[in-house]
């Protein structure tokens, strides 16, 4: 039978130590409250000795989510304990995860130490933890540079002691996939104790081997894996949730599955990509924009046909609505027609070749072609179609405590519609008086905000992508005022299909 693989997720700890991506205790209970419904096992949510701030969110999380269990970190430290311990008070189910360097160089210059009092600072932390709550988990910092005899001392120690998970971090991502493996193995065959226990992975991904080091730990005995989405977390981040699951999920060999709600991925990965402000490189495995792109015309021609001829992964099964299908000078006709068809216009079989030649022309000069291109193709008036709807007119009200209003001016087919509208800051105040104004359903999908240099003078590019109908669509802009780019942004996307 399939054994199950824990999913801990650690976004919001480890990954959150990303410079840059520090996250406040709303943004947190929210991206929580996701993890909880992508079914995740285990929530790190901070390390509550660090600042108020982590101790606060730990307090709120606790409070919030109900079915993953809530993971507090600390030093083997009798303090840390203590503030975790209350910091998880309201938590319905909780952990402490504690531990200690194990390694040579840490035990030698970061503690001044020796291998047996190390030991005793790992029993003492985990006793002492395990009289707070029941549920303790130990790591061994910097086990992927342990010596594998001694990390099996520490690892019987602990659980002894009364661990109930012992993590294996490849702190500094050295491991490669066959030696974490026999690592992970050698724990397995060598602790005595080892059943009373679950061995977890924590692989960092500095040599770009999180995911396969995390899968060898799998395959040799660990039943934990501690993933971040989109692989979020210091240096070269962590091991990403999303490869793991769906390396489990898509290899039907491989006997283990996870209880992950597969299609919440790629949703997750935008919330995490948005709150902490870090686009998801293009090809980014299962979750980047161009996971399922197909470019050259032999793919996209063997993609329309069937799905699977060049897919492992159908991307609805991530929650992503449609593999794109990208238009280049290496398309051929079938990923033209798919386009034009998209775009609601049918050619015959003759207008379709001559559209072709004009698009190959055209792709040969252009590297992207897009919507608007192909309506210029087909001789429906691009500018016309792009001057449906425009921004005349934006004016926000917002600041400290006033309610965020903004008046907003369209000229929609030739006609200028004005409207007003409050929200919860000037952007939202603004897309919803766009919304009244244009009268359809449209749901943000995706708002991404970015500055070009570093100054507060600086220009914001702004990507938005809108839900309508089932279909996506995105809209760009860019302006020194970034709640202009926001509505201009929205007002392009949207312009895509009115
Ligand atoms: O990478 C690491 O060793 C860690 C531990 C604190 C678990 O993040
Ligand atoms: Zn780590």
């Amino acid at each position: 039978m399939d054994q199950k693989i824990y999913i801990f997720d650690t976004t919001l700890r480890d990954g959150e130590q990303v410079p840059g991506c520090q996250l406040n205790t709303i943004e947190k209970i929210e991206l929580a409250k996701s993890l909880e419904a992508l079914k995740v096992d285990i929530i790190e949510c901070g390390f509550p000795v660090s600042s108020p701030g982590d101790f606060n969110s730990v307090v709120e999380i606790s409070k919030n989510v109900t079915e993953a269990r809530i993971c507090a970190l600390t030093r083997a430290v009798e303090n840390d304990i203590d503030v975790a311990a209350e910091a998880l008070h309201y938590a319905k189910k909780g952990r402490i995860h504690t531990g200690i360097g194990t390694s040579d160089s840490h035990i030698r210059y970061k503690f001044n130490s020796n291998r047996e009092e190390i030991i005793e600072r790992a029993v003492k932390a985990v006793k002492y933890a395990r009289n707070k709550i029941d549920d303790v988990e130990f790591y061994a910092e910097d086990a992927g540079r342990t010596d594998n005899e001694y990390l099996a001392r520490v690892v019987e120690a602990v659980i002894a002691a009364g661990a109930t998970v012992v993590n294996i971090p490849d702190t500094t991502g050295y491991c490669t996939p066959w030696e974490y493996g026999e690592k992970i193995k050698f724990l397995m065959n060598n602790v005595p104790n080892i059943d009373k226990a679950i061995i977890s992975t924590h692989c960092h991904n500095d040599l770009g081997m999180a995911t396969a080091n995390t899968i060898s730990g799998v395959m040799n005995g660990a039943r934990q894996v501690e993933v971040t989405i989109n692989g979020i977390g210091e240096r070269a981040g962590n091991t990403s949730l999303e490869e793991v699951v769906m390396t489990l999920k898509c290899r039907k060999d491989l006997p283990f599955y996870t209880d992950i709600d597969a299609r919440q991925i790629y949703k997750n990965s935008r919330l995490v990509s948005t709150l902490m402000r870090m686009p998801v490189q293009p090809n980014k495995a299962i979750v980047g924009r161009n996971a399922f792109a197909h470019s050259s015309g032999i793919h996209q021609d063997g993609v329309l046909k069937n799905r699977e001829s060049y897919e492992i992964i159908d991307p609805m099964d991530v929650g992503v609505n449609d593999s794109v299908i990208a238009l280049t000078a290496r398309s051929g006709r079938a990923a033209l027609k798919h386009h034009y068809e998209r775009l609601g216009i049918h050619l015959s079989p003759e207008e379709l070749d001559h559209a072709y030649e004009k698009f190959l022309l055209l792709a040969d000069t252009k590297k992207d072609v897009n919507d608007s291109d192909l309506l210029i193709i087909v001789g429906v008036n691009r500018n016309e179609a792009a001057r449906k709807i425009r921004l005349k007119f934006l004016q926000v009200i917002s600041g400290k405590g006033s309610v965020p209003m903004a008046t907003v001016k369209l000229n929609i087919d030739g006609e200028i519609c004005t409207a007003t509208s409050s929200g919860n800051g000037p952007i939202d105040a603004a897309f919803s008086a766009v919304k009244q104004l244009v009268n359809r359903k449209i749901v943000v999908e995706e708002f991404l905000v970015q500055a070009i240099t570093r100054g507060s003078n600086d220009v914001g590019k702004v990507h938005v992508q809108v839900e309508n109908r089932g279909n996506l669509y995105y809209g760009f802009s860019a302006n020194t005022d970034i709640i202009t780019a926001s509505v201009e942004a929205f007002v392009d996307a949207i312009s895509k299909f009115i």
